[in-house]
């Protein structure tokens, strides 16, 4: 049997992975490894994800940790260098647009074996976003691109890559979302968190852009605390906005208001439960964003552009920018009664792992 090898690095890799592996391990005809480069390690960015998910443990952990984006790219492709000739897959399966994802399809285009990229097509048009550079280089050399809307497939013609290659196959992290939706209802984090259902924000920030910048970073803990005023924000935070918020000083900021809570990272069903019964979700997350339209929530984005504007034209996502006074009105007018209701868009229909496993089948068998 052919054999497909699946590469994960970061927290939301995971999500776009299990559907696929649980998928394929039904149908039998295909064999499969779970290689984790070991991008993300702690227990609430890797392992929860893997128990909430029902994720097999991976078949090669890299342990390849943080670094700078040279060292860590660089750390992935030395170690996948190794496994690829240890695997000898069919197909290397690449999801998302992480440092993990972009390393991966280095090395596998250069054993030239084929790569499928799931999530192909996405762009921001922003090559100061790092993410960027990983869906450019990750698109370019990958052979097949499975897109989760439209305007990637645009994006991709426009680019010249020939159509017989773009196949759009719909977001795989909705089959997660979809899946895991009632699991998720049944658990006690908005009631433990002593918040009432539909009365609270959620926010998540962690984009280098927004908070490796003091000034940027406490324009938004301000904006955040105005918001506390008016409705509880559970804010749970990213290790590098943890480290952000220390390096500068900036924790007076967010125990100024008692209705924002500060928590850690939590794992997918927990975050899950929460994000499904809030009133607004703020972030500058690119997955956060389809979650949101995907339950019908309204969803500020904090930055200048989206990778994801299907999430605004058809969903409840409204890129609002990073300026304090612009997400307060914004905010306000959600809270007023002004939410967008949105739409769910084409194939985010929970099926796009099987349209996913019925390609790989066809290319390998
Ligand atoms: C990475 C991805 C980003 C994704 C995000 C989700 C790239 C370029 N960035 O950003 O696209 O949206 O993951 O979380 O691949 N750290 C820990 N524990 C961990 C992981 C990280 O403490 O398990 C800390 C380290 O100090 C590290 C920092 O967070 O230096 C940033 O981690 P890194 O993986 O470099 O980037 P993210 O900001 O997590």
């Amino acid at each position: 049997m052919k054999k497909v090898l699946h590469i994960v690095g970061a927290r939301p890799n995971f999500m776009k992975v299990a559907p696929i592996h649980r998928e394929l391990a039904r149908r039998h005809r295909l064999v499969q490894a779970l290689v984790h480069t070991g991008q993300h390690y702690d227990l609430q960015m890797s392992d929860v994800f893997f128990a909430d998910l029902g994720l097999p443990p991976p078949d090669v952990h890299l342990g390849v940790g943080s670094g700078s984006h040279a060292e860590q790219t660089a750390r992935v492709m030395l170690e996948l260098d190794r496994v690829f000739s240890d695997q000898r897959p069919d197909l290397v399966s690449v999801v998302g647009d992480v440092n993990s994802t972009m390393a991966a399809a280095l090395v596998a285009a250069k054993r030239l074996i084929p790569i499928a990229h799931v999530e192909a097509g996405l762009r921001s048009f922003d090559r100061t976003m790092p993410e960027e550079i990983n869906r450019v280089v990750t698109d370019r050399i990958s052979d097949h691109l499975l897109t989760p809307s439209r305007d990637a497939d645009e994006n991709l013609r426009a680019e010249g890559i020939d159509p017989a290659r773009i196949h759009p196959v719909g977001n795989v992290m909705i089959d997660t979302l979809l899946r895991s939706r009632q699991q998720a209802a049944a658990l006690s984090t908005v009631r433990d968190l002593g918040l009432s259902p539909g009365h609270y924000a959620v926010c998540t920030l962690h984009r280098p852009s927004n908070v490796d910048d003091p000034d940027r970073l406490g324009g938004l803990l301000d904006a955040l605390a105005f918001i506390a005023e008016r409705i509880p924000v559970v804010f749970p935070l990213h290790p590098r906005t943890r480290k952000a918020i220390a390096a500068a000083s900036l924790q007076p900021k967010l125990d100024r208001s008692r209705n924002l809570r500060v928590i850690q990272p939590l794992g997918y069903l927990a975050f899950l439960c929460l994000t499904s019964q809030a009133k607004l979700i703020l972030t500058d997350s690119g997955g956060l964003q389809e979650e949101s339209t995907a339950l019908g929530v309204p969803c500020l984005t904090l930055r200048e552009n989206t990778e994801r504007p299907v999430t605004v034209a058809e969903g409840t996502n409204t890129v609002v920018g990073t300026d304090p006074d612009r997400i307060r009105t914004e905010a306000a007018r959600i809270l007023d009664g002004g939410g967008k209701q949105g739409r769910i868009p084409e194939r985010w229909d929970g099926h796009t792992a099987e349209r996913i496993a019925d390609l790989y089948e066809r290319l390998l068998t």
